[in-house]
């Protein structure tokens, strides 16, 4: 399921840029998408890409742009083996990028074709998403994933299980995005429901949080009596148990168990460029596994909750059009806080960490 976001004209609605995190892993699309000898394209933190599956069923990302005269890639040919421009007919292996063919090569040319690469990123699939890593511009050749940082993955606490992922796009640059996911206070008038929560049910919350690398983590509680969906998970009579974690540069990890019954979801944040992303939200189960309608019904509310968030930000947008000075005040949005300073201290590589060891923030929502 996707939701697009364009203004009244159909033009798509962006605001002001954000500094991005490169040598990471970002999801591009769902990775279904890519079969049958079929090239796609995604954009990611303002780099065009061609994606699309080897006959051998491995997947790879190039730059959609050819090395020679920068023509896309994705409007040339691909066999299931090599992609081939459509401008003077060269060939590129994908998954490495290495140049195969110069169709206009002689006899009397000295040029090695192989010494010619197209840009290939390590490109892997997980959890029905084609991840790629994006590395900052210097960086060199990396191909290798073993030679990286782990793909980020969701945990999965049984062998059956069932899943759902959701994909919208956000007006907005990733730092609002994030601060936007990351937000307690913005429930009550956001996603006002009555299978959720009335503006009537705001109290006041105590929550404790600790340092996790690059991160921090929301401890396991009983999550919040007055959300109904959890309501239902306490018919299984166990403690509930609920952690949140958020792990730079875009990852929110939420983990609820119950028992031998559980719920975990992956949400990002990717730049698709400086000043627009797309949240992506993966969520696997196996409570209420034999229950039939779950998985669309989960889907509904899924998507409703995501709507209610993205309609706000569309809105947003159109204040932040104007560059106005904003506040982010504590305890509510000490969260947002802490995120731009691991951003911070990843960008000018002090890793330092904004806690020092746990503690608890008190807002109402
Ligand atoms: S532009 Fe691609 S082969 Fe010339
Ligand atoms: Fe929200």
């Amino acid at each position: 399921m996707r939701l697009v976001t364009l203004d009244t004209e159909g033009a798509s609605i962006t605001g002001p840029t954000a500094t991005l995190l490169y040598d990471d892993w970002y999801p591009a699309l769902r990775s279904d998408q890519l079969r049958d000898n079929q090239l796609a394209t995604a954009m990611l933190l303002d780099l065009p890409l061609v994606l699309g599956r080897r006959k051998d069923g491995k997947i790879f990302a190039m730059r959609d742009s050819c090395p020679h005269r920068g023509i896309p890639l994705s409007v040339g040919w691909f066999d299931g083996e090599r992609v081939t421009c459509r401008y003077h007919g060269w060939e590129f292996e994908p998954c490495s990028g290495q140049c195969a063919a110069i169709p206009s090569l002689t006899s009397h040319d000295r040029l090695d074709a192989t010494k010619i690469y197209a840009s290939a990123y390590p490109c892997v699939e997980r959890d029905g998403y084609a991840w790629v890593y994006i590395p900052g511009a210097g960086a060199g050749r990396k191909l290798d994933a073993a030679d990286l940082p782990p793909v980020p993955e969701l945990a999965k606490y049984s062998g059956k299980y069932r899943s759902a992922h959701l994909t919208a796009d956000l007006p907005c640059n990733v730092d609002h995005g994030i601060i936007g996911l990351m937000d307690p206070a913005h429930g009550p008038f956001v996603h006002q429901a009555w299978w959720w929560r009335s503006r009537a049910s705001i109290r006041e919350k105590t929550k404790r949080f600790e340092p996790i690398p690059e991160g921090f983590r929301m401890a396991a509680h009983a999550p919040s009596g007055n959300s109904a969906p959890y309501k239902l998970l306490g018919v299984y009579g166990e403690p509930v148990e609920t952690t949140i974690d958020f792990v730079l540069p875009n990852r929110r990890y939420e983990t609820i168990r119950c028992g031998s019954k559980w719920f975990t979801s992956l949400t990002t944040v990717t730049p698709v460029t400086a000043s627009t992303c797309r949240i992506d939200v993966i969520a696997a189960w196996n409570v209420f596994y034999n229950v039939p309608l779950v998985t669309p019904i989960a889907k509904f509310f899924g998507a409703k909750f995501v709507r209610q968030d993205q309609v706000t930000m569309i809105q947003q947008a159109e204040g932040l059009r104007h560059n106005p000075s904003l506040m982010l005040i504590d305890d509510a949005d000490k969260p947002a806080k802490w995120y731009f300073a691991l951003k911070q201290a990843r960008l000018d590589g002090s890793g330092k960490h904004p806690l020092d060891g746990p503690v608890e923030l008190h807002w109402r929502s």
